[in-house]
């Protein structure tokens, strides 16, 4: 969120705030307001706020996009799809970084990562104007060195690892297959780094599979939410959020 440099190595939380949306709009109403739970997100320790604007506007809205630009004081990550439409928004806002990510009406999260080798010039071009804008542009994709490689050619400054399918594999007891997906995503990570881009991790982390994720010393951010959004129905969301972070921080000492 804030610049850094390679060298760095604090890791960053951004709370993803989509689902406090997904609650409001299964009413249609203004409850519960995602903008209030990104400033309590904030007074909690969170380092950024993570919003997705997707094309069927199914949880946040081009208004609540408005008023977390307004309402912030940490930097706004903002997911979406490449899009003309989106690549519009975004280049009118200016928020601090842009997450492009894949996107099928039919989904119902974020599935894979982007498929940036074989759309390199369309991506090289796209992200131009929003690096142009000063936006920090992320890539959102799998613990592959061929869609790494991809990215850093078109331009991206940051990768945003895939951690669905290591979170998945834990939730279904499979741990030969999460030791090997994380296994892909430290290799990955790694190698990420050593192209000189910041790396950064998200999808399905919760307070079982944070830790070893964020050991990884060169991951830079955190994205989470769904877990953290359920979490604080049980806990509220400050204690939710402050237990990730001790979490993150005890995996980084
Ligand atoms: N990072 C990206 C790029 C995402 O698309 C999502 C889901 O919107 C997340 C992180 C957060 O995932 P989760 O809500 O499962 O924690």
């Amino acid at each position: 969120m804030a610049q850094t440099s390679l060298q760095d190595t604090t890791l960053r939380l951004g709370v993803n705030i989509d689902h406090v949306a997904t609650v409001r709009n299964a009413r249609g109403g203004q409850t519960p307001d995602p903008v209030r739970a990104a400033k309590l997100a904030e007074e909690a320790g969170a380092d950024g706020i993570t919003a997705h604007l997707r094309e069927d506007r199914r949880h946040i809205t081009d208004t609540d996009i408005d008023a977390l630009m307004e309402a912030l004081n940490v930097p706004l990550n903002f997911e979406m799809a490449a899009t003309e439409e989106m690549q519009k928004i975004a280049l009118r806002h200016k928020p601090h970084a842009v997450c492009i990510v894949p996107e099928k009406r039919e989904e119902r999260t974020t599935e894979g990562g982007l498929e940036v080798a074989r759309d390199e010039n369309k991506l090289a071009h796209f992200i131009a104007p929003l690096r142009d804008a000063g936006c920090r542009v992320s890539i959102f994709i799998a613990a592959d060195q061929r869609q790494i490689e991809a990215a850093h050619r078109i331009g991206a400054e940051v990768i945003e690892l895939h951690t669905g399918a290591y979170c998945d594999a834990h939730a279904e007891g499979d741990f030969a297959k999460r030791d090997a997906e994380l296994a892909a995503l430290r290799e990955m990570s790694s190698f990420a780094h050593s192209l000189g881009l910041e790396v950064h991790a998200g999808h399905g982390l919760t307070y079982e599979t944070v830790q070893p994720i964020a050991a990884f010393p060169e991951v830079r951010e955190l994205n989470i939410g769904h877990f953290l959004i359920g979490e604080a129905i049980f806990r509220g969301l400050t204690p939710a959020i402050a237990e990730m972070r001790r979490l993150m921080d005890d995996a980084r000492g």
